[in-house]
């Protein structure tokens, strides 16, 4: 997997606690898919895995993160002309998306891969986006959503910003408008399940899973969580390399509940 030193060429901190940074890299610009991740050295044992926030015609990509330990503080303390070491890209991202209607719909720092998505196919197909999150200081890249034309519907638990709730009421309206259509989906856990059982199996429906990381190349196994086998049969799926986006038929917990 290509290991490379990329150079920061821009930082931001679009919230509290979350910052943006802009890495030159022209060749994984042009070629990136909404989902997948870079895996950035930071200093102890692990490597952190991040997904890309975005890629820009003029050759950067963007890492967004909240800061929650010591890998992602010594991230966040990172300058203009600093070198990242990463692996990347990493891990299997969304599919081109089927015609018609697309909604995204993310959750806190689950939101950064779905505008990659946003950027790709905005021109394309016709997006709805839910942008959703415990408080306003946690839905990052609203404004990016809109310098694309797109109107993402806000959610947050304590109601500082948009809808009071979660992000599955406007989901449920947004299923109930539309006959077809198919749903992308990163965030927390918790809400990649409640996403899964509103959709159903009915129509195409792909989340983006976060699991701890050892390797994040397929190889330690520290990753797995329960999936579904081609025979429907269980399967433990690696989150790194078999994902981290999923169609949410493949993962046990999601679209089998009351199974087993
Ligand atoms: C494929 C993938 C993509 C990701 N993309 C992003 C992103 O775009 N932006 C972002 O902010 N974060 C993202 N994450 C989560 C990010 O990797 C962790 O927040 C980071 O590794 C924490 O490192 P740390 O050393 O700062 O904190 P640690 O000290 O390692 O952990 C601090 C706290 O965060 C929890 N935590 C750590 N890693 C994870 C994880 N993978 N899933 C859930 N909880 C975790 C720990 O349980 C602990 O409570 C992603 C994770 C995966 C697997
Ligand atoms: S992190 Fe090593 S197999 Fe996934």
């Amino acid at each position: 997997m290509p290991q490379c030193e990329l150079v920061v060429v821009e930082r931001q901190e679009p919230k509290p606690e979350h910052v943006e940074l802009l890495l030159d890299a022209p060749a994984l610009a042009a070629d990136l898919a909404p989902g997948q991740f870079a895996h950035v050295w930071t200093p102890g044992s692990l490597r952190r895995p991040i997904s890309f926030s975005r890629a820009t015609p003029d050759g950067r990509v963007g890492l967004l993160f909240r800061v929650v330990g010591a890998g992602t503080r010594w991230l966040a303390d990172r300058r203009v002309g600093d070198r990242l070491d990463v692996l990347a890209p990493l891990g299997q991202g969304f599919p081109a998306p089927e015609p018609g209607p697309l909604l995204l719909v993310g959750g806190g720092v689950g939101i950064p891969p779905l505008f990659v998505a946003a950027q790709r196919w905005a021109a394309t197909h016709p997006l709805s986006v839910i942008l959703g999150a415990r408080t306003a200081e946690a839905v990052v890249m609203v404004d990016d959503f809109q310098t694309l034309g797109l109107a993402p519907s806000l959610t947050t638990d304590d109601g500082s910003l948009g809808e009071p709730g979660r992000v599955t009421g406007p989901l449920a309206r947004w299923l109930a408008r539309h006959d077809g259509g198919q749903v992308w989906a990163c965030g927390p856990t918790p809400m990649l399940g409640a996403v899964a059982e509103l959709v159903g199996e009915g129509r195409p429906c792909w989340l983006a899973y976060e699991q701890r990381m050892g390797c994040g190349v397929g190889a330690c196994l520290a990753c797995v969580v329960p999936g579904v086998g081609a025979d429907g049969q269980p399967e433990w799926v690696r989150v790194c390399h078999d994902g981290p986006v999923f169609d949410s038929r493949r993962l046990w917990w999601a679209g089998r509940q009351g199974e087993g």
